[in-house]
């Protein structure tokens, strides 16, 4: 099935790099979300590649991280037939339209972006062009297939937001030729932070650590990751959603709310006058029980390597699709000569 020529859909699009193993805050921060979708919008997901190499990483592990990531994709119910997910360098217009944004996303814009700051200060010794110019190529990712709704966690917005700018700014000199889109983030699960240091995102580039939850983590490991999780030192020793005075508390319920459905409320009154040592264990069970079957899941499509090809193949088709529609527009407003 073919979902790209259903006009009465709206589109929705994102991505994310493979610089690590996927965790629980790209599960329930992003592909969750979008597994949730799949019927009301043509949906495109890729695994930023070209993105990936803004950081120095071991080359046969990226390899090896962006193949499983498509696997867990899938795994995670992004269903092949109804998504369009591919591999940003298998469709060359990103690097192509990248390129041309670039000429169009100013110096100071890219210097005011957060992360561009927050990285620069974590790898001095590498901070190269690509990271600086990383939003352009974004912007490129975005605005190829033309979405609606762009969803991303909280880290994500601001480029979202440059995105639209830049759109607007190509818009307003050559007639509309990008369709502006909307950040989306999700209620809960937005921003699911490190279980040891509960102030900072749980990431999938940083040291392998206790404080983050991989996909790929077996069983035992979820369990003693939670058990070990920081709750607060107020003495109160009592579940209730405080995000600014118990911040690990508030970040086991999000994870629980997010994982069982329950809100806030119900978390509160299911572990009323029980103890962390209760609830602890409890949020760790719930996030074994929801990632059991993706991690077999995953791990049954990694062997099948002929499955994961024609994945990669039909995907990349797909996709090259539409972003070569937009590409040629853009080359031709821009006064390139048409091959
Ligand atoms: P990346 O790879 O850092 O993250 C992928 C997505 O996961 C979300 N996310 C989280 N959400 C909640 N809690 C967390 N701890 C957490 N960690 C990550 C991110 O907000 C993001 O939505 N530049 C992007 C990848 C990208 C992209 C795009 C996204 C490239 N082109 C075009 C959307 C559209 C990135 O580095 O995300």
């Amino acid at each position: 099935m073919d979902n790209i020529s259903s006009p009465a859909k709206k589109v929705m699009l994102s991505g994310i790099k493979p610089t690590g193993d996927l965790t629980l805050g790209s599960y329930l921060g992003a592909i969750k979300n979008w597994a949730e979708r799949a019927e009301q919008y043509d949906c495109y997901y890729f695994m930023a590649d070209l993105h990936a190499l803004t950081i120095r990483n071991n080359p046969a592990d990226l390899r090896r991280r962006t193949l499983e990531q498509l696997a867990q994709y899938v795994a995670c119910g992004l269903d092949p037939q109804k998504n369009t997910l591919f591999i940003q360098s298998h469709v060359p217009a990103h690097a192509e339209l990248g390129w041309v944004l670039n000429c169009y996303t100013m110096f100071g814009e890219l210097s005011r972006m957060t992360q561009f700051k927050d990285k620069s200060a974590k790898n001095a010794d590498n901070i190269n062009g690509g990271l600086f110019t990383y939003p352009a190529l974004m912007a490129a990712d975005i605005l190829l297939y033309q979405p609606d709704l762009v969803p991303v966690g909280d880290d994500q917005k601001q480029h979202v937001e440059l995105t639209r700018d830049v759109a607007q700014r190509f818009n307003n000199l050559y007639g509309e030729t990008f369709k502006v889109p909307e950040p989306f983030s999700p209620k809960v699960g937005a921003r699911i932070m490190d279980l040891l240091d509960p102030r900072s995102k749980m990431s999938k580039s940083d040291e392998v650590g206790n404080g983050r939850v991989c996909l790929m983590d077996r069983p035992e490991d979820i369990a003693r990751k939670f058990k070990r999780a920081v709750t607060d030192s107020d003495g109160e020793r009592c579940v209730r959603y405080d995000p600014e005075n118990k911040p690990g508390v508030a970040n086991l319920m999000s994870i629980y709310s997010a994982v069982t459905g329950e809100s806030f409320e119900e978390i509160e009154r299911e572990f009323d006058g029980k103890g962390y040592g209760v609830f602890k264990p409890a949020v760790g069970e719930a996030v074994i029980e929801a990632l059991r079957p993706i991690r077999e899941e995953a791990e049954k499509i990694m062997k099948d390597k002929a499955y994961l090809e024609t994945l990669c193949r039909d995907g990349a088709e797909r996709a090259s699709r539409i972003a070569y529609r937009t590409l040629r527009k853009v080359y031709k407003k821009v006064g390139l000569v048409a091959r």
